[in-house]
């Protein structure tokens, strides 16, 4: 699809980078009879709302099970506690990624080592075998910016190696390797609902999902004070829920999910066809890129040379950008103790910059935007 190159707008637009509260009053009414309709049944933790939204999550990524948490780095943690990765255990992640991923790590008593991306932004499978030692006990894939990584690269290092697979897929859910959901390659997979991201609540929230029976089992324990259906503590535990409000506008949230996926692939293919002829920006692989990858960008992250400069011309234009985690990739924050080098994450870090990427764009915002980026390598 080629998206018209259009002269300057006279007028400026203001273009949020994420429009939370448009979002809402968009579906008010509704939204609010959700909540009254959980609130006057007064049921509000670990009640009917939840159990029917994890069910429903997992119908929808085709996994056995599903357990709201209080939020994906909850979720993460849990996973790890539930798998038995603690003291003396590596896990290794990518150093592009939000802090949560490395934290949950630390916090369960292991160590997070950290490796480098490949061209597609994601884990990359060879680096990930250079730094397997002996302690290593999983591998865990980020699932970033609504991208799948390459499975298949990844399941042959750990199976070469035995050691698991562990999915943070925080920001990929809807998004698919081979036809198969992120979150539901490895041992478990975690998914956020923090309000930015694909399918996002009001406030905080996760998920745990797998198709572990015995998992499952352990996950369900420690999410709820180790406390078994008959309300009996049989292990150690967290209070970790997702609530039933928020487990509610998640359901109502749900219904549009897989026509609000459509319209991001729309919005990134206009990108695409506006922005793919600029040799100063490396664009993020598009959604007819590869057969394999389904992706549903929870951000359109792209390389762009002059990046500061850039995103300055874009603020004068009313045109609100992110670069994601205010610039610091994870193994940069020397105050963790972290030593590792990673140059090619650090160059990534130096251009990347996250366009608009939300169902509130219209097709004329999306115009305006590579009008503006267009202008800006113009001069
Ligand atoms: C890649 C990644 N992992 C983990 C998390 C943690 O999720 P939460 O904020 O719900 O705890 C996030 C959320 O921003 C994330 O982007």
């Amino acid at each position: 699809m080629k998206v018209a190159h259009q002269p300057e707008p006279m007028t400026t637009k203001s273009i949020p980078f994420f429009p939370y509260a448009q979002l809402f009053t968009a579906r008010e009414r509704e939204l609010t009879a959700v909540m009254q309709d959980v609130c006057r049944r007064g049921a509000y933790i670990l009640q009917k709302d939840c159990r029917e939204f994890e069910e429903a999550l997992a119908r929808y990524m085709k996994v056995k099970h599903a357990f709201g948490v209080a939020n994906g780095t909850d979720a993460i943690i849990i996973g790890l506690k539930a798998c038995g990765i603690g003291s003396g255990d590596e896990v290794i992640l990518p150093s592009h990624t939000y802090i949560a991923s490395a934290a949950a790590v630390h916090m369960v008593g292991a160590s997070p080592v950290l490796a480098e991306i490949g061209p597609d932004h994601m884990l990359d499978a060879a680096d990930v075998e250079k730094r397997i030692t002996p302690r290593t006990k999983g591998i865990m894939p980020v699932q970033i910016n609504g991208r799948t990584c390459d499975m298949e690269a990844l399941q042959r290092v750990a199976d070469r190696h035995g050691v698991m697979i562990v999915e943070d897929a925080a920001q990929g859910l809807g998004s698919t390797f081979k036809g198969r959901s992120a979150g539901t390659f490895g041992k478990f997979g975690t998914i956020s609902f923090y309000p930015a991201k694909l399918l996002g609540c009001f406030g905080d929230g996760g998920a745990v999902v797998t198709n572990d029976d015995a998992l499952a089992e352990r996950i369900a324990l420690l999410r709820d004070h180790g406390r078994n259906a008959e309300g009996r503590v049989v292990a150690w535990g967290y209070n970790s829920r997702l609530d039933n409000l928020q487990a509610a506008i998640l359901s109502f949230k749900m219904k549009d999910f897989p026509s609000e996926i459509q319209r991001r692939r729309k919005v990134a293919s206009m990108y695409q066809a506006g922005l793919g002829d600029l040799r100063e920006l490396a664009l993020p692989p598009g959604p007819e890129a590869d057969p394999r990858h389904f992706d549903v960008y929870q951000n359109y992250e792209l390389e762009a040379d002059r990046r500061d400069e850039l995103r300055q011309h874009l603020e004068t234009r009313g045109i609100r950008t992110i670069v994601q985690w205010a610039g610091t990739p994870v193994h940069q924050f020397r105050e963790l103790g972290f030593s590792v080098e990673l140059p090619k994450t650090d160059s990534f870090f130096r251009r990347c910059l996250m366009l608009p990427m939300n169902v509130a764009l219209s097709d004329d915002d999306v115009r305006y935007i590579v009008a503006a980026i267009r202008d800006f390598y113009r001069k």
